[in-house]
């Protein structure tokens, strides 16, 4: 099929790589010309696992274009809307981009589309675009047909997460939009029980309420935390008790500084502002979002507690600044939250990231206060504490002869990845979330 991609960021990209590795005449296409050039040399301006060479291979097949012009983007049968849709202050999704798009695509279509918006976008958007081109393309005898289908990539796994889906959600009425998604999902979605095909009303509900349910699985957890620390309880272990559950599960149940990333608070924040504006009660999602907004804030006066009145003498490391592993996502990361609120109550502090340091140079370029390390253990022995915020593999065997030369001994553990006894047992003290 020939499919156009509009929007080249990182829901975009990977869905525009995968599809062409399905032997799909796949172009990207983007308004940011910079991206664009860049992207026709392979370059791809984030990191995510295998993206760089499936980029390079569909290039070399010719499978894979780029492209800046919506004249070219709309002689394709299929376009998946894949643009960003960022928080405005309110916590609502900023449509502009969004908009400007459609606007794009009715100057240039020919032809009949099928219209595919990936972007998480507010519910009944599917319905707007159905009905924008329907009104506005009357007299030019060409249909457009809207369909909702909510991507539900992970950063670090996305490739994996395309090829391998847990369900496909078709949100639309068109027929042909079924038949034509069916057949393009078919290679990579067999098990008919996992495409489901329902309003486009129904799955942009279900992309949001996906990701505000793991959202409070999180949130849960960190609140049990709380409670844990006040009894002495052992979080790990009530949470292998709990998992066994079947009902409840293992997933996301692990407790930490709470989730970041560009989704999970930017879909909350949605959904609780779409509550408010119709006159929903909120509770639940409330809640979620604000034992989350309160976590980072939590662990810091823990820290600045064990360092004392000589804090600002004090220098500390902290590991890991990505919202999560195997990624450079800096956005809404509580590392870099941690980071801003301790930088004005200490001395130095060194960072060190397998991925994200570039980045973070840039995002934290006002703070004067800090030292980007060329190598995990570098000033070790300069640093009172180590505080780990982010649950890379490389952090989950610390070196001890190392870590020992910390001025305290101590690692406050935000991600509860290493092992407090074991840790205790080589002289080295542990201060976790949910353990006393
Ligand atoms: C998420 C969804 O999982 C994906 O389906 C969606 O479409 C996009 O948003 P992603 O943002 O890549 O994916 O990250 P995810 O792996 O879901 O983690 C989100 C946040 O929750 C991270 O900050 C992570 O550290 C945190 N988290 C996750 C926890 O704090 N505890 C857990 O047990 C799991």
């Amino acid at each position: 099929m020939n499919i156009t991609i509009i929007g080249a960021g990182y829901v975009g990209l990977v869905t525009g790589a995968c599809l062409a590795n399905m032997g799909h005449s796949v172009a990207c296409l983007d308004i940011n010309k910079r991206v664009i050039s860049s992207l026709k040399k392979s370059k791809i301006p984030f990191y995510e696992p295998g993206l760089s060479d499936l980029v390079s291979k569909n290039i070399v097949n010719n499978n894979l274009t780029f492209t800046s012009s919506y004249g070219t983007g709309c002689k394709s049968d299929l376009i998946f809307l894949c643009i960003d849709t960022p928080s405005n202050e309110d916590g609502s999704a900023n449509m502009n981009n969004f908009h400007k798009a459609l606007n794009l695509i009715l100057k240039n279509a020919k032809k009949d589309l099928l219209l595919i918006t990936k972007s998480t976008a507010p519910i009944g958007t599917t319905s707007f675009v159905q009905s924008f081109f329907s009104r506005n393309l009357k007299n030019k005898k060409i249909k457009i047909d809207a369909c909702s289908n909510p991507e539900f990539l992970r950063e670090g796994s996305a490739i994996n997460d395309f090829q391998n889906p847990e369900r496909i959600i078709l949100g639309t009425y068109s027929k042909k939009a079924i038949k034509i998604l069916r057949q393009l999902y078919l290679p990579i979605c067999q098990d008919k029980k996992k495409l489901i095909i329902m309003s486009p009303e129904s799955a942009e509900l279900t992309k949001y309420s996906s990701n505000a349910f793991l959202a409070t699985k999180i949130s849960f957890m960190n609140e049990i935390a709380k409670i844990s620390e006040v009894v002495d309880a052992n979080i790990h272990d009530v949470r292998a008790g709990m998992s066994l559950d079947p009902r409840i599960g293992k997933e996301f149940l692990s407790s930490g500084l709470g989730f970041g990333g560009s989704c999970f608070p930017k879909d909350l924040a949605a959904l609780i502002r779409f509550q408010e504006e119709n006159n929903i009660p909120t509770g639940v999602l409330e809640g979620a979002k604000r034992v989350n907004d309160k976590q980072v804030n939590n662990f810091a006066k823990k820290i600045l507690k064990f360092l004392g009145k000589n804090s600002s003498s004090l220098s500390i490391t902290i590991w890991g600044l990505s919202f999560k592993p195997n990624t450079d996502d800096l956005r809404e990361s509580l590392s870099i939250k941690l980071i801003r609120t301790l930088a004005p109550h200490i001395k130095l502090i060194q960072v060190y990231d397998p991925a994200a340091m570039k980045k973070a140079k840039k995002e934290l370029e006002d703070i004067s206060n800090i030292s980007y390390l060329n190598s995990q253990y570098q000033g070790i022995e300069k640093s009172s504490i180590l505080v780990i915020c982010t649950e890379w593999d490389h952090f989950l065997s610390p070196k001890i002869e190392k870590i020992i030369q910390l001025k305290s001994k101590i690692i406050f553990d935000g991600r509860n990845m290493l092992d407090k006894a074991e840790l205790n047992s080589v002289g080295i003290k542990y201060q976790g979330i949910g353990l006393k």
